[in-house]
């Protein structure tokens, strides 16, 4: 993700009230609360520029939807959409996905999306992935028990990596593809990413990912 300097995102981004949520922490078990209903809760981690969410949250309104993106100079493209076009079932928060469990009771969430991830293909920077055991452990604690990841990526080296990283971690997988657009699924919502890596040719991977229940 290309990074471009933006000093007024957080002062615009804190203006929209009910689509940028400046402090999370407050709302810690209490997001059914902010949505005023009890639908399910499906968050993004990594959402770039939003398609992906915007796209899910128009195909399911019944779906409650948070996009956790690191950068403000990134995130505030999801807000300015949300702004031109309102869309009560999302939130956009700027948190280190690291740090969800300051954010979200456990079991508040019910499914989390991964979409290209960024690689980090050196293996010094392996803690860095976003399915290293580390932030599997962090999903886990927000997830209910047997939760989901759904996972999506251009990136063969990532994928084999994250598959390993999940079955040590004692997850099991439901769905595998080695090439998701060879029979694209008509309920499918294309990430930013994807149109992108897909245009140029390459296969797009993807896995539904499931926590084993603990005792
Ligand atoms: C390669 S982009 C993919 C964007 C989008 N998901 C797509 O498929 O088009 C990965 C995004 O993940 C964000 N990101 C990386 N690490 C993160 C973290 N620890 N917490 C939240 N967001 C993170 C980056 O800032 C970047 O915007």
């Amino acid at each position: 993700m290309r990074l471009r300097h933006k000093p007024w995102a957080k002062e615009y981004m804190e203006a929209q009230e009910h689509i940028f949520i400046p402090n999370p922490d407050q709302l810690k078990g209490k997001w059914a609360e902010e949505f005023g209903n009890d639908h399910p809760l499906f968050i993004e981690v990594g959402s770039g520029k939003g398609q992906f969410i915007l796209g899910m949250a128009k195909q399911y309104p019944d779906v409650n939807f948070i996009a956790i993106e690191l950068f403000e100079s990134v995130a505030v493209s999801i807000v300015q959409k949300l702004v031109d076009t309102p869309m009560p079932n999302v939130r956009v928060l700027t948190v280190d996905a690291k740090q969800l469990v300051e954010y979200f009771e456990a079991g508040e969430v019910d499914r989390v999306y991964l979409n290209f991830s960024d690689p980090w293909p050196k293996t010094r920077h392996a803690k860095r992935r976003l399915t290293y055991k580390t932030f599997l452990a962090t999903y886990e604690a927000v997830l209910p028990k047997g939760g989901e990841i759904h996972f999506k990526t251009d990136n063969r080296g990532l994928f084999e990596y994250s598959l390993q990283s999940m079955s040590q971690y004692g997850m099991f997988f439901t769905e595998i593809s080695l090439d998701l657009h060879a029979d694209e699924p008509e309920d499918n919502v294309r990430t930013e990413y994807e149109e992108r890596f897909s245009a140029l040719g390459q296969p797009i991977y993807r896995m539904e990912a499931v926590f084993r229940p603990k005792n």
